[in-house]
């Protein structure tokens, strides 16, 4: 078989780095521009060309990011090499190599690999991807037995810090520290930032300087690559128990913390004293998830969220698909019925798009038909995300100014998820399952607390770069 020839433009040094090393799991990145994506699919290119046979998974979150980022360089970069078949996104190279493209949209799109093997699979954004789908693709990495010479599985990821996938990417590649059966050979981590795609500063010195121009932290995280600076979550003060360190230095067990709140904001539930006021608030949602939540006022102004309806399926982010109707009955019947809210007198604050009608009946009406009121809530995001965040910060004794019954498992298992949106930098990024989230804004914006002192930054002066030279030494034979 002939030789399969490659038009390129030469890597850069980092990019060059990224191609020389050989491990199990080879990353890359770690900060905006610095030449990830074209370093991951060039590489997945020549792998194709050189080894005879090999079969080769590309993916991003999802399809469009895929089609753009790869599928349209890619095009340009195989022309007259590899035939694109467009229905099963493959690149077929006259070598018998195969590079599929493919993307994860929602957790579970990962199962259409399982029980298929790939020599080498490329995960790019990785940190947008959860741990659970990084497990189920590490099943499919081994021998296709197609590759006609000795090939070694291996998987290469880029990644910037934050996303739902911050944490295991920090542990496994920035961290590195590892569990029972993991092997610390078999990572490796190039960090690269824009300063090292010198093809990029020269031709965008714009988006070098908005990168320059973001608040500190972002900063830290976005142009510097510093995984402690950003831990990828919006609302970093959430604490789903208390914090193990926290409860030592305040001479308390975790039990105790959590019997009289502190440094938590998931509690248990306790029976609501009479006198305090009770609130509905109201995100709407369809094809989405809807989210109805309950909170109890304490005399001092902290929130108690006591309750929720989410109007889901119970997949992530997709919604219940009830009308105004079904969605109005549940609520009666749920109020009438919960002990808690039966016989109380409810606020209630919703989303302000439920007072447009679309030309038919709006929610709003429909509510009043029920007899459930609602007031517009207040929808300036970021001033009503720093109402939830004040709220959520806790003093030197644990306490915050809200907290959630651990029976509010939507909120609780979304508010985790929640990232920095990549336009908007000091909003979340909304295209994420935010319902609960929204629905919690309105409450909080209806109940204004004054701004509460805040916790110090820490400044991180450390150069990520010196974490690779120092740990990583000793790790690019082959
Ligand atoms: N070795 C290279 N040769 C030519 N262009 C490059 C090279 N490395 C990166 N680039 C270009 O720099 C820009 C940013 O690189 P990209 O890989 O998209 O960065 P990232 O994925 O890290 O954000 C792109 O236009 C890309 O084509
Ligand atoms: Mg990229």
């Amino acid at each position: 078989m002939g030789e399969i020839e490659l038009k390129l433009d030469p890597p850069q040094e980092k990019q060059k780095l990224f191609f020389k090393a050989f491990a199990r799991y080879i990353s890359y990145g770690g900060a905006r521009a610095g030449g990830k994506s074209w370093a991951m699919r060039t590489k997945m290119a020549l792998l194709c060309a050189y080894y005879p046979g090999l079969q080769c998974l590309l993916l991003r979150r999802t399809f469009a990011e895929l089609q753009e980022n790869h599928v349209k360089p890619l095009l340009r970069m195989l022309k007259g090499v590899a035939k694109y078949n467009t229905q099963h996104k493959v690149f077929r190279f006259p070598n018998g190599s195969e590079l599929k493209l493919g993307y994860c949209d929602r957790e579970e799109d990962v199962l259409q690999y399982q029980g298929q093997a790939y020599d080498v699979i490329g995960m790019e954004e990785a940190t947008l991807f959860t741990e659970y789908q990084f497990n189920c693709l590490r099943e499919s990495l081994r021998s296709s037995g197609l590759v006609k010479v000795p090939f070694q599985p291996r998987m290469y990821l880029t990644m910037n810090p934050g996303g739902v996938g911050h944490a295991w990417v920090k542990r496994l590649f920035v961290d590195r520290n590892y569990r029972e059966k993991e092997r610390a050979e078999d990572y490796v981590f190039i960090p690269a930032q824009v300063y090292d795609n010198k093809i990029f500063m020269k031709n965008d010195p714009e988006y070098v300087s908005q990168l320059e121009s973001l608040p500190e932290k972002r900063k830290r995280a976005m142009l510097y690559g510093d995984w402690d600076a950003f831990e990828g979550a919006y609302f970093e003060e959430f604490k789903l128990r208390p914090d193990p360190k926290a409860c030592q230095e305040a001479g308390i067990t975790p039990e105790e913390a959590l019997a009289t709140h502190k440094f938590t904001h998931v509690i248990k539930p306790f029976d609501i004293p009479h006198n305090w006021k009770i609130y509905r608030s109201f995100d709407w949602g369809y094809a989405r998830p809807y989210s109805v939540e309950y909170f109890a006022l304490s005399p001092d102004d902290t929130a108690f969220m006591i309750a929720e309806i989410y109007g889901w399926n119970g997949i992530p982010n997709e919604g219940a698909r009830e009308t105004n109707k079904e969605i109005c009955e549940r609520i009666v019947n749920f109020e009438r019925t919960h002990p808690y809210l039966s016989g109380k007198k409810i606020r209630g604050v919703a989303d302000p798009s439920c007072w447009t009608g679309h030309g038919g009946v709006s929610f709003a009406d429909e509510a009043e038909k029920h007899s459930i009121w609602f007031e517009p809530g207040d929808n300036d995001r970021i001033p009503g995300w720093m109402q939830v965040r004040d709220r959520l910060w806790m003093d030197s004794n644990g306490r915050a100014k809200l907290y959630f019954f651990e029976t509010c498992k939507a909120i609780i298992r979304c508010m985790p998820l929640m990232i920095y949106d990549k336009h908007h930098v000091e909003d979340l990024d909304s295209s994420l399952e935010d319902h609960a989230l929204d629905s919690l804004r309105y409450f909080c914006q209806m109940h204004k607390i004054p701004p509460r002192e805040h916790k110090k930054e820490t400044i991180y002066m450390s150069d990520p770069l010196n974490q690779f030279t120092e740990e990583r030494g000793g790790y690019f034979g082959g």
